[in-house]
């Protein structure tokens, strides 16, 4: 089928003014003209799967040479902004690798000599314990030889370490009430695609997590935002409540643990409180810990789940962000009958988690403080790096940080995330833009920095990013003048 294409008139209106300022000489033409269509496709204002005019209109209707619109067009295609078959027109895309992350942007090669810095990552490096715990299990692995190897549930030996530490939280936990999964991505899809039917809302907080969205929306479900305050403890619980109520919705979507991407987390009365909803409204509540081992400047109330009294929270963990996202293994704690039920739809999309990466997961598990309290160390570091950096190359950004987590989540002066987003590649950055982490386009000014990279690595991303933003707010409306904010 031959695809939209898009109107010349409306893709020269909506770049507005787009061309590089004379004055700054550095950035060729094209360049700053990818930029513009860039900052529209993340904008959503150049539809996904439309083409785009052809490079002769283009020209003429912006009066430019035509090798100038070859050459942007080249640029986008590389990047990935643009699908070509032969002898068909380039179809508008987001790069493969955005799409499955939901925060990845290619490295375009504007300045190839520029180092460039990844912030669209809120992920961190393994720390050295990883590589002996693969050891440790390579040691172990014979015993397991013997056997088909392929246990949905996972191995017993990772089931009994999980269910203890959450007895150690407070938690009581027998191991069968534990899935092991392939990351704390997968068992939410799992989750999702059993708790939920199309066209049923699922509440989520705005902003949140992008992937848990993105897999909210794959099983044809409707998430419904429940904006945070970052002002306040961030949850409005009397907001849950009465949204549980209006929307009759059945699940609920919250990370209450330093949560991706403001930091956040919810104090003892909330968690007592979010279950009471949970309970009064008969909604399931899906609690994912992920980031549950990165309080810096505290240590976590007990699980949401110790305060419900039958299955209504069910609990999602992770290896990720405290030991190594390379792992691959995440769980699920719930009660047996859900267990059972997630076995039951597993098994058409996987038959189980690998065993040397449980029992690598089973070691970091079995003496975790150590390492865990290094790595909260080396984060606290790299957080005050960004913040101080921040605080000097861009004093009018603002900025209230949450007690743990993994990024910073920064108020710009301005609706200017996505150009942001857009330009911050040829000053050696990439971001991800606040829209990603809502619905309907809100948080255009807002930004997320993660400050998972090294402190040298982040003060030159700040650098970059404050170069980036003075090419892009000169073309920003005045926030005065932006639409109302829907945090
Ligand atoms: C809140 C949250 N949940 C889940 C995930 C995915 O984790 P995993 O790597 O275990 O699949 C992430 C990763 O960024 C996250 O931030």
């Amino acid at each position: 089928m031959a695809a939209r294409v898009l109107g010349v008139t409306t893709l020269v209106r909506d770049l507005g003014l787009w061309r590089p300022d004379g004055g700054r000489g550095a950035r060729p033409t094209y360049v700053a003209l990818a930029e513009g269509i860039r900052m529209l496709i993340h904008d959503g204002r150049i539809p996904l799967g439309a083409a785009l005019p052809s490079e002769r209109d283009l020209a003429s209707a912006l009066e430019l040479s035509r090798t100038t619109v070859t050459s942007c067009y080249a640029m986008l295609r590389e990047e990935g902004y643009l699908l070509s078959r032969q002898g068909a027109r380039g179809v508008v895309a987001l790069p493969s690798s955005t799409t499955p992350v939901g925060v990845g942007l290619p490295a375009p090669k504007v300045a190839p000599d520029l180092p460039l810095v990844d912030l669209t990552y809120a992920a961190l490096p393994a720390p050295e314990e990883v590589h002996g715990a693969y050891s440790a299990a390579l040691e172990q692995l014979p015993s397991y030889l013997p056997t088909h190897g392929m246990d949905p549930l996972g191995i017993p030996l990772l089931r009994e370490t999980i269910a203890a530490r959450y007895t150690e939280r407070g938690l009581p936990t027998d191991p069968t009430q534990i899935l092991v999964t392939l990351g704390a991505q997968h068992a939410l899809r799992l989750l999702f695609t059993m708790l939920t039917a199309p066209g049923e809302r699922v509440l989520i907080e705005h902003p949140t997590y992008p992937n848990a969205i993105q897999a909210i929306r794959d099983v044809g479900a409707r998430p419904v935002p429940l904006p945070l305050r970052p002002e306040r403890e961030g949850w409005d619980l009397d907001g849950i409540r009465s949204a549980a109520r209006q929307t009759a919705a059945r699940l609920a979507y919250l990370v209450p643990d330093f949560q991706n991407p403001t930091g956040l987390c919810l104090g003892v009365e909330g968690r007592a409180e979010l279950a009471s909803i949970a309970r009064d409204t008969r909604m399931t509540m899906v609690i994912d810990e992920s980031m549950v081992d990165l309080g810096l400047d505290m240590t976590p109330p007990p699980p949401v789940a110790s305060f419900a009294r039958g299955p209504e929270v069910i609990t999602v963990g992770s290896m990720s962000k405290s030991f190594w996202g390379g792992l691959r293994v995440g769980w699920i704690r719930a009660n047996r009958t859900v267990i059972d039920r997630l076995l039951g739809s597993r098994a058409s999309m996987d038959l189980g988690t690998p065993v040397m990466d449980q029992l690598a997961a089973a070691d970091l598990l079995a003496d975790p403080d150590g390492p865990l309290e290094r790595r909260r160390e080396l984060i606290r570091g790299r957080r005050s790096a960004l913040l101080d950096a921040l605080s000097e190359q861009l004093p009018d950004w603002r900025v209230a940080p949450g007690p743990g987590g993994l990024s910073l989540w920064v108020k710009l002066p301005g609706p200017m995330s996505s150009a942001l987003a857009a330009t911050a590649p040829n000053f050696g950055v990439t971001l991800a833009a606040g829209p990603r982490f809502g619905i309907e386009g809100a948080f255009e000014r807002f930004i997320r920095l993660p400050y998972a990279q090294s402190e040298a690595d982040l003060r030159l991303a700040i650098s970059g990013i404050a170069a980036a933003y003075q090419v892009v707010a000169p073309r920003t409306p005045a926030a005065a003048t932006a639409p109302p904010l829907v945090v």
